[in-house]
């Protein structure tokens, strides 16, 4: 007889695929000479001041853990700083909670709001974490497309047409991972109404906030009616080139960040001591560092974007974040064709759309977080490659 443990793994986790970006990155790992437009993290090393405080942190003894919403000095900081910046007041005591990063935020957001058979609304294509966590919360994703010839902006009708008497929320990520897409105020306004009219909560995950491109950045909550009822998610991974220190937070209203706070305090305890020191480094005198790297990606992006049209490769303009997302449709291959294929002849790895969702066939992510001799290169080894392969 057979002693092997039975079912291992439960039906929730089973139903979630593997991220398809992994399988990129195991086969980019076999391969050398590759340049890779597929990590989604900026190339900057967290500024220098920031790895100062945390040092010295470390060298003054504060090793130990902290409160488990957070230290309160951060606390005090980021509501200042979400005051200064959208005019919004968080109370730091009740309304904000530190994590790990935004994704243990989006985490907590889900477990915290779902019961079983709640249903999330969620933009196709999205970032890949967004319907596996509403998955692994007992939710249901139900997604709604966006679309190039609408911008890739999220429209109302698409989420009202949706709405079931089940939905409990609508998860949005803009500027958009993988689009590069901005909402426009007017439209998320739109959105506001419908999550109104239909009591629905809002998670807003605004980690590229700060990353927008000749254009304004709306923060969901700024919307009239809006911060009861938004989850407004942020962090340090993307502004502040800070993704391996795992620091993230959450604001809301005081009954949703408790809840959330359960969950935190009995699986994560806290977020890191030193990285909750860097953020409150990065929050009092991080920003002339933010506004030098917008800078430097925005310069990249108009090398990118111009290349990509050049090579025959059509690209929505991303005002946002760091990716371009350009159409592949006239090779005639898939995304997944194209990126595996890509990688092999050329050495470049892209990430194909559709590790972002059905909504991203016909697509494939490059990230322009990385130098511009790389980009140029890449694009050079990118035309040759579609120069073959072009159907139309
Ligand atoms: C849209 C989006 N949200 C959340 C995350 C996770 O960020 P963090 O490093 O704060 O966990 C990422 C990371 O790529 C992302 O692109």
């Amino acid at each position: 007889m057979s002693t092997k443990v039975r079912n291992t793994s439960s039906q929730r986790v089973n139903q979630v695929a593997p991220s398809g970006i992994r399988k990129f990155f195991d086969l980019l790992a076999s391969l050398e000479g590759v340049i890779s437009l597929g990590v989604g993290e900026p190339d900057f090393t967290t500024p220098w001041h920031i790895r100062e405080a945390a040092i010295y942190s470390l060298e003054k003894g504060y090793t130990m853990y902290t409160s488990n919403s957070g230290m309160p000095e951060l606390r005090r900081e980021l509501s200042r700083y979400l005051k200064e910046r959208y005019k919004l007041s968080y109370n730091p005591d009740s309304e904000l909670l530190i994590t790990i990063g935004v994704s243990e935020a989006l985490d907590l957001t889900m477990r915290a709001i779902l019961d079983p058979g709640d249903e999330v609304i969620v933009p196709d294509p999205c970032y890949v974490s967004y319907s596996p966590c509403v998955t692994l919360a007992g939710g249901t994703p139900i997604m709604a497309p966006t679309r190039e010839k609408n911008n890739f902006e999220l429209s109302a009708a698409d989420i009202e047409a949706r709405v079931s008497d089940k939905t409990k929320a609508i998860l949005i990520g803009y500027p958009s991972n993988p689009t590069g897409a901005v909402m426009s105020k007017e439209k998320l306004a739109k959105i506001a109404d419908v999550a109104r009219r239909h009591r629905l909560l809002v998670i807003s995950d605004e980690i590229y906030g700060r990353l927008v491109y000749g254009v304004k950045h709306t923060c969901f909550a700024t919307l009239p009616q809006m911060k009861e009822s938004t989850i407004l998610l942020g962090g340090f991974s993307k502004a502040y080139a800070m993704t391996g220190w795992r620091i993230g937070y959450a604001a809301a209203n005081k009954e949703i960040i408790e809840a959330m706070t359960k969950i935190h305090q009995y699986t994560i305890m806290c977020a890191p001591t030193m990285a909750q020191v860097a953020a409150i480094e990065a929050l009092k005198s991080g920003e002339p560092s933010v506004l030098e790297m917008v800078e430097d990606y925005n310069r990249r992006r108009l090398v990118m974007v111009k290349g990509l049209h050049d090579i025959g490769l059509p690209c929505f303009e991303p005002k946002g974040a760091f990716y371009a997302f350009p159409s592949i449709k006239g090779t005639g291959m898939t995304s997944e064709e194209f990126a595996e294929k890509l990688l092999r002849e050329e050495k470049v790895a892209v990430v194909p759309g559709t590790a972002f969702g059905q909504g991203g066939e016909g697509y494939v992510r490059c990230c322009y977080a990385t130098s511009l001799a790389d980009i140029e290169e890449a694009l050079l080894r990118m035309g040759r490659f579609v120069k073959k392969y072009r159907k139309v």
